[in-house]
């Protein structure tokens, strides 16, 4: 799996100070608000699971999964919620986890649909954000790390389901997708 990667541009190291950080400064910002953590299935599992450690605040945890992505490396723009909420969110705050901003289709869908439900407040934490490839404007809250725009792997991260669990996030080599992108 390693082979296939040709940088690695979050390390671990700077993944744990990446969620410490970003947990103080929700520690801080959320003291006496018990806000919901919404993860986005399946690439926020890592980031969620050592974020979630770093803040000491009374926190639900739910998750939703949508795609926007079908198995290539371009969002389709089309956001389908494939598995929704086993929790209310109205009158609450609400902290949507998610892996990477990219296009902004999959959040600003997202962050409609949760005011409408309700929602007292809704705020966007993101590991990674790649803000040269919105077509929707929309600025995350809190982010991670801001990366040019290159499709990376790892760390939750995928492509075509597998590279998700490398422990950094690195750039995938372009031999490994572009002989597989008509598939
Ligand atoms: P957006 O809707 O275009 O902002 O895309 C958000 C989703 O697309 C993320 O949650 C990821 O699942 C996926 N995505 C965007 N960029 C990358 C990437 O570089 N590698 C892997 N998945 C990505």
């Amino acid at each position: 799996m390693h082979k296939d990667i040709s940088t690695i541009l979050v390390s671990e190291t700077e993944i744990n100070d990446i969620c410490e950080t970003l947990g103080h400064q929700l520690n801080q910002d959320y003291k006496d608000k018990n806000p919901i953590l919404i993860g986005l299935l399946k690439g926020c599992i890592p980031f969620m699971s050592d974020l979630a450690k770093k803040i000491e605040l009374k926190v639900d945890m739910a998750y939703m999964s949508v795609s926007s992505y079908h198995g290539g490396i371009s969002s389709s723009g089309d956001v389908k919620i494939k598995m929704d909420l086993d929790i209310s969110v109205k009158d609450r705050h609400v902290l949507i986890i998610e892996d990477i901003v990219d296009t902004g289709n999959t959040i600003v869908t997202i962050v409609e649909l949760l005011k409408h439900r309700g929602a007292k407040s809704v705020e966007i934490v993101t590991l990674l954000d790649k803000p040269e490839g919105r077509t929707k404007p929309y600025e995350p809250k809190y982010v991670g790390r801001t990366i040019p725009k290159l499709f990376v792997v790892g760390y939750g991260l995928d492509y075509n389901e597998y590279y998700r669990n490398l422990p950094y996030v690195g750039v995938l080599k372009p031999e490994v997708y572009t002989n597989k992108e008509s598939n």
